[in-house]
């Protein structure tokens, strides 16, 4: 199967890092312009558009806070002045801010709320704006549009002490199932990507050491996954070899959604 995403305009949020960078670099690699969004982490994302462009790709990075509407906005309409379309929007950006409940402050629960959760109805919201103008582009995709949005295991597993992460997964996937059935008839296709544990820098300390023997316990597949693992989704989920696709949530977990407590019968 060749996927490709020729002659497609992808904004990928929280591209400076982790899963956003594999994706963004996947998305150019099969063929779009990719939009780089970052928030703090200028260098990083100016870099891979350097490497994306040297390699023959399309690439611009630009910098934009999610959570706020003003921010969302400038970078929708930078998009379109740099690329002139939008085809994909992968709604990735994301934090944790972990603390048990009673210790957990406003300001950390309004923040990764914010940034996980409201700017991935931002981000959905603009992208939406812009496929109902554009329409399907003839030739390019079956799809008038596709939206992505990056989840986690913890829409559906609770966590203690990230009452605020769990909390913006679980919203994020009714985000997810409501759009794309708000959507679909107008040939918009929505659909998440629940990532287990993903070696990146946001789990460094548990995905290393002894923590990693720990952690192995919870994945039946006895592997901590990889950001290509996700990335690799991401560009699926995009293409037209998904077209059917509608709605639905990929769990890329190794099976650590299955309950593997229970493996020894309970
Ligand atoms: C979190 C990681 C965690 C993983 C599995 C992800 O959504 O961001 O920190 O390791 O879920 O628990």
């Amino acid at each position: 199967m060749q996927l490709s995403l020729a002659q497609q305009v992808a904004l990928v949020t929280g591209a400076s890092s982790g899963i956003g960078t594999a994706a963004a670099k996947a998305l150019a690699a099969a063929g779009a312009a990719v939009v780089i969004n970052y928030h703090s982490q200028a260098e990083p994302a100016e870099e891979l558009a350097r490497q994306i462009n040297d390699e023959g790709g399309r690439a611009i990075a630009i910098g934009a806070d999610v959570s706020k509407e003003k921010d969302v906005e400038r970078l929708f309409a930078q998009t379109l002045d740099a690329f002139g379309y939008l085809d994909i929007l992968v709604a990735n950006s994301g934090m944790q801010k972990d603390a048990a409940t009673v210790d957990m402050t406003l300001d950390d629960w309004n923040q990764v709320i914010g940034v996980n959760l409201t700017g991935q109805f931002l981000c959905a919201r603009a992208a939406l704006r812009i496929f109902n103008r554009q329409g399907i582009r003839q030739g390019v995709s079956r799809a008038a549009g596709k939206i992505i949005h990056m989840s986690s295991v913890h829409q559906r597993i609770p966590w203690a002490g990230h009452v605020n992460y769990a909390a913006s997964k679980g919203g994020v996937d009714m985000l997810m199932q409501t759009l794309a059935q708000e959507v679909s008839h107008q040939r918009i296709r929505v659909n998440g990507i629940a990532p287990g544990a993903i070696r990146t820098e946001i789990n460094r300390s548990e995905t290393a050491g002894d923590a990693e023997r720990e952690l192995l316990k919870l994945i039946p597949y006895g592997r901590v996954g990889d950001v290509a693992d996700i990335a690799n989704a991401v560009v699926f989920l995009a293409s037209d070899a998904s077209d059917y696709i509608v709605g639905t949530t990929l769990f890329i977990d190794g099976g650590m959604s299955l309950y593997p407590e229970f493996r020894g019968n309970g």
